[in-house]
């Protein structure tokens, strides 16, 4: 098959883009610079010049392709409300196309805003939706199309998709306990976040565009909730730095924009998605990743 791929230069995107090419498929990637064009290019795959708000660009691919893989977003948070709006308008723009055509788009998600005092699982709707939602609501807006004759799906990624060369979360939370000298957790630290390799997540996208039915949501998550402190810890050893709780009153301004985040309590099960697609995560824990300094050296 033939997949359009936004986001093809990023962290999940370009392992998504190696998985899908070693298994036989042809993959174009949207680029929006020429460090974005090369580094799809060296992978084996055609880059098409563009960028998320190149509408024209992204229906013209999508149109041209077997399924879309959307794993780009623009990950500026300080004006995280206008990504949203990037991203619902790439996601229209992909469902117009791909309407009554039977053919796949994924759609990148993940679990911020739940709520729930219990693991979340793939039958769990993601609570927000339109237009002024996180991400634009993109993930029920994704999943309406199953009605229109795409084969849509949603493959909601844990906060931490780790391994060597992340710059995500954990990979900012390391580089916090390097400039403070402490490697801090809100409150008593007994939140939690899911976490998951970065080459299972990439298994995973590619064996849902490959194979999931319309209105489908995976769950990329190997380890269900791994404790703040627990993470602070890791961390901790693995940059000789203390481990400290950082008051709540004090998140937001240790953590900055992150606080917010590393403070939600996340828990998410994958064995729908487990039994449902036969995936089974089979790349290092989080813990073995930090232990191998994966996040010892600054970005
Ligand atoms: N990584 C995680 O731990 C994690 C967890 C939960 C959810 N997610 C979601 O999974 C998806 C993939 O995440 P990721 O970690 O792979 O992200 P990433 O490494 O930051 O990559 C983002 C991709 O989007 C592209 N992009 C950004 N702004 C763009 C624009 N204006 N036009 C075109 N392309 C643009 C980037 O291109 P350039 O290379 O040119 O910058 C890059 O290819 C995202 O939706 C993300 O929110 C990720």
């Amino acid at each position: 098959m033939r997949y359009f791929v936004t986001g093809a230069s990023g962290w999940i995107g370009s392992a998504s883009v190696a998985e899908l090419l070693s298994r036989g498929h042809e993959v174009v990637g949207l680029a929006r610079s020429d460090e974005s064009a090369a580094k799809v290019e060296a992978a084996g795959a055609t880059a098409v010049r563009g960028g998320l708000t190149d509408l024209d660009v992204l229906r013209a691919a999508a149109s041209d392709s077997d399924g879309v893989l959307h794993l780009g977003f623009v990950h500026d948070f300080s004006r995280f409300e206008e990504s949203g709006r990037i991203e619902r308008a790439a996601v229209e723009a992909f469902g117009e196309v791909l309407a009554g055509s039977d053919r796949p788009l994924v759609v990148a998600s993940g679990f911020a805003g739940y709520g729930l005092d219990r693991p979340i699982v793939e039958s769990d709707p993601n609570p927000t939706s339109g237009p002024d939602a996180p991400r634009g609501g993109s993930e029920n807006l994704a999943l309406s199309f199953a009605a229109d004759g795409v084969r849509s799906a949603v493959v909601r990624f844990a906060p931490t998709v780790h391994g060597a060369g992340d710059h995500g979360f954990m990979s900012v939370l390391a580089q916090i306990a390097r400039t403070t000298g402490i490697a801090g957790y809100p409150g008593d630290g007994t939140t939690h976040w899911p976490a998951v390799h970065r080459s299972d997540a990439a298994a995973l996208v590619a064996t849902v565009v490959e194979s999931a039915p319309a209105g489908t949501i995976a769950h990329a998550v190997a380890e269900q909730g791994i404790e703040s402190r627990e993470i602070a810890a890791m961390l901790g050893a693995a940059l000789g730095v203390p481990t400290a709780s950082i008051p709540e009153a004090d998140v937001m301004t240790h953590f900055s924009w992150l606080g917010r985040f590393f403070a939600a309590d996340i828990e998410a099960s994958s064995a729908a998605t487990r039994e449902r697609f036969g995936w089974a995560p089979v790349g290092p824990t989080l813990a073995e990743d930090i232990a191998a300094g994966a996040y010892s050296d600054p970005r």
